[in-house]
């Protein structure tokens, strides 16, 4: 039997994250295939619409990665991402999904290895879960998920 790859979409930090995945690509340190990256300006432009967005189309993980506290290049954007992805967490637990399948963590740019130990932890937690309940159901617009 085939084992179940997660789609993990990854909304990382242009400033943090996203050099951070970068770094552990020049490192030779590998992550799961699954692991999609969306490059963002911050993490603060994330409403709650994209990662709804994200689950809609596919995806069975997301993940939100930005700039350490007290990092961010725009003042507060890693905060208010953090209480959008608290609410979301929320909301996805009263449409009946599992609200472990949206993470927040926060990073360097230099922490390489951390980006590709958290992607691989998030694409593991999220196989053992199976499946996001939304895939191959339809949407309100007749497309399948
Ligand atoms: Fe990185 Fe805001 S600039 S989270």
């Amino acid at each position: 039997m085939e084992q179940f790859e997660p789609v993990i979409v990854a909304f990382c930090c242009h400033y943090c994250a996203y050099t951070a995945a970068d770094t552990a690509g020049s490192q030779r340190l590998s992550y799961p295939v699954g692991v999609k990256i969306v490059r963002v300006p911050c993490t603060g432009k994330v409403d709650a619409k994209h990662l709804l967005t994200a689950f809609e189309k596919g995806a069975d993980g997301v993940l939100v990665a930005g700039c350490l506290v007290g990092d961010c290049h725009f003042k507060d954007g890693n905060v208010k991402a953090a209480r959008r992805v608290e609410f979301t967490k929320k909301y996805l637990e009263e449409i009946g999904i599992e609200a472990e399948r949206l993470e927040m963590v926060r990073m360097s740019a230099g922490m390489g290895r951390e980006f590709a130990e958290t992607a691989t932890a998030i694409t593991e937690k999220i196989r053992a879960l199976g499946p996001s309940p939304v895939k191959g159901k339809n949407c309100c617009c007749g497309k399948a998920a």
